[in-house]
C-alpha cells in the first residue's frame, strides 16, 4: 500500500496522454478556508487528485461535501478572502499563485458549466454575443468568422435554425436548450478541461440524458479532460470512469467508477451506493444515512465519518488524521478498509 499519491482519472478508452506524461491537473494537498463573518471556516481538507488529458473524473458526495468549491478552487474562483494551501497545477502552470493576465491565460485553457445556466448568461444580451465575445476578445477571430464556429457549435450541441438563434435572448429558450448553449461555449475556446458542475440537475429527466450524451460525445471528439460534479452515482459511473467520493471537505474514496457501485471500500460510499434508487429492485422505502452531513470544519480530526458511521470502532477515532492509501488504483481513507470490504459489497447493492 502507497500513501498520498493523487487520485487518477484512467478513462482508458479516452486516454490522450500528454507528450511529457504530466497529468493536465494534479491537486496536492488543497485545503481552503473561508472567512465567513470573520470567523475562519475550513472546507476543504487536503484535497488530493489528478486528472490526465483528455480523462473524466467525477466527483460525488452530499450536499455541502466541497465539490463546488474544489471546482472552485481549481478554476482559481473561489470566494473573495478565501485562502488556500497546497498546490492546484493545470497544465504545467502553479494555479494558486497567479494573478492578472497569467491567471487570465492559465483560465483560457479551462471552461466551466454551472448548474443553472440562468444564473451565468446575461439575460438581456442576445445569445450570439454571448457565444462570440470570447472569440473575438481573447483570441482575436473576426466577427465573421466567429459568428461561423458559434452556428457550427449550435448544430453540434443539437440546436437547429442556428442563425435565429443568435439573435434570440436566454428568456426565449428553454433550459434544456439553454444548457446546451452552455456547453457550446465552453467548447467554442476549445479548453483541455471542462469542470462541469452539476450540469443537468436543474433539467427533466429526458433533457438531462440528451444534454449528457452531446457533451459526453463532444468532449470524446475534442479530446477534452473533464471535472463532472453530480449527486448521481448511476451518472458519474456513465460518464467517467473514475468517480471520487467527497465527505466533509475531503476525498475519501476513489476507484473506477463502476467498481464503487460493487466494491465499495469506504462505509459513506457503500450508503451512499444503498442510498440511491434501483429501479430493477423497488423498494418501499429507500435507504437513508441517518445523521446529518458535516463541513471540514465541524468534522473529527480523525475519520471525519465516524459520527455516522455504522461500522464505527472505538479505534476510528483514537489516531491522527485519517490518510488517503492507496492500492491498485483504488484509494481509501478508512482504518478499516481491509477488513469492511466484503461486508460492504452486501450493504451497496
Ligand atoms: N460563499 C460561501 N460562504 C460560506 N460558506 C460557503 C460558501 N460557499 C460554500 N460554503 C460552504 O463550503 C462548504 C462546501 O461547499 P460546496 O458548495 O463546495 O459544497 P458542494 O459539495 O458543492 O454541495 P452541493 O452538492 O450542495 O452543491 C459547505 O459547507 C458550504 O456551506
Ligand atoms: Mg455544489
Amino acid at each position: 500500500m502507497t500513501k498520498s499519491a493523487p487520485l487518477t482519472a484512467t478513462k482508458s478508452t479516452t486516454s490522450t496522454p500528454s507528450a511529457s506524461g504530466a497529468p493536465l491537473v494534479a491537486v496536492r494537498d488543497l485545503s481552503l478556508t473561508l472567512d465567513v463573518a470573520g470567523q475562519k471556516r475550513l472546507v476543504l481538507r487536503d484535497v488530493s487528485l489528478t486528472i490526465q488529458r483528455g480523462e473524466a473524473l467525477a466527483l460525488v458526495g452530499e450536499s455541502g461535501a466541497g465539490k463546488s468549491m474544489t471546482a472552485r478552487a481549481i478554476a482559481r474562483l473561489q470566494p473573495d478572502r478565501a485562502t488556500t494551501t497546497g498546490s492546484v497545477h493545470f497544465d504545467g502552470r502553479e494555479m494558486l499563485g497567479l494573478r492578472g493576465e497569467q491567471l487570465r491565460q492559465a483560465r483560457s485553457g479551462m471552461s466551466v458549466i454551472f448548474q443553472d445556466p440562468r444564473a451565468y448568461i446575461n439575460p438581456v444580451r442576445r445569445i450570439g454575443d454571448f457565444l462570440t465575445e470570447q472569440l473575438r476578445t481573447v483570441a482575436h477571430v473576426d466577427r465573421h468568422e466567429a459568428t461561423r464556429r458559434a452556428q457550427q457549435m449550435l448544430s453540434e450541441v443539437g440546436i437547429t435554425d442556428t442563425a435565429r438563434r443568435l439573435h434570440q435572448y436566454p428568456g426565449d429558450l428553454s433550459g434544456g436548450m439553454l444548457q446546451r448553449v452552455m456547453i457550446a461555449s465552453a467548447l467554442l475556446s476549445e479548453p483541455k478541461l471542462i469542470l462541469a458542475d452539476e450540469p443537468t440537475t436543474a433539467l427533466d429527466v429526458t433533457t438531462q440524458s440528451e444534454v449528457m450524451a452531446i457533451l459526453d460525445e463532444l468532449r470524446h471528439d475534442a479530446g477534452v479532460a473533464l471535472l463532472f460534479i453530480t449527486h448521481d452515482l448511476d451518472l458519474a459511473a456513465a460518464v467517467c470512469d473514475r468517480t471520487a467520493v467527497m465527505y466533509a471537505g475531503q476525498i475519501v474514496e476513489a476507484q473506477e467508477s463502476t467498481g464503487l457501485h460493487h466494491h465499495p471500500r469506504h462505509p459513506y460510499t457503500a450508503a451512499l451506493a444503498a442510498a440511491r434508487p434501483d429501479l430493477e429492485r423497488p423498494t418501499s422505502r429507500l435507504a437513508s444515512i441517518p445523521g446529518r452531513p458535516v463541513g471540514a470544519w465541524e468534522a473529527a480530526q480523525t475519520c471525519a465519518f465516524s459520527d455516522r458511521c455504522p461500522h464505527r470502532q472505538p479505534r476510528c477515532t483514537e489516531s491522527g488524521p485519517l490518510p488517503l492509501t492507496h492500492e491498485s488504483g483504488h484509494s481509501v481513507r478508512c482504518i478499516r478498509a481491509d477488513e469492511l470490504g466484503p461486508l460492504l459489497q452486501g450493504e451497496s447493492e
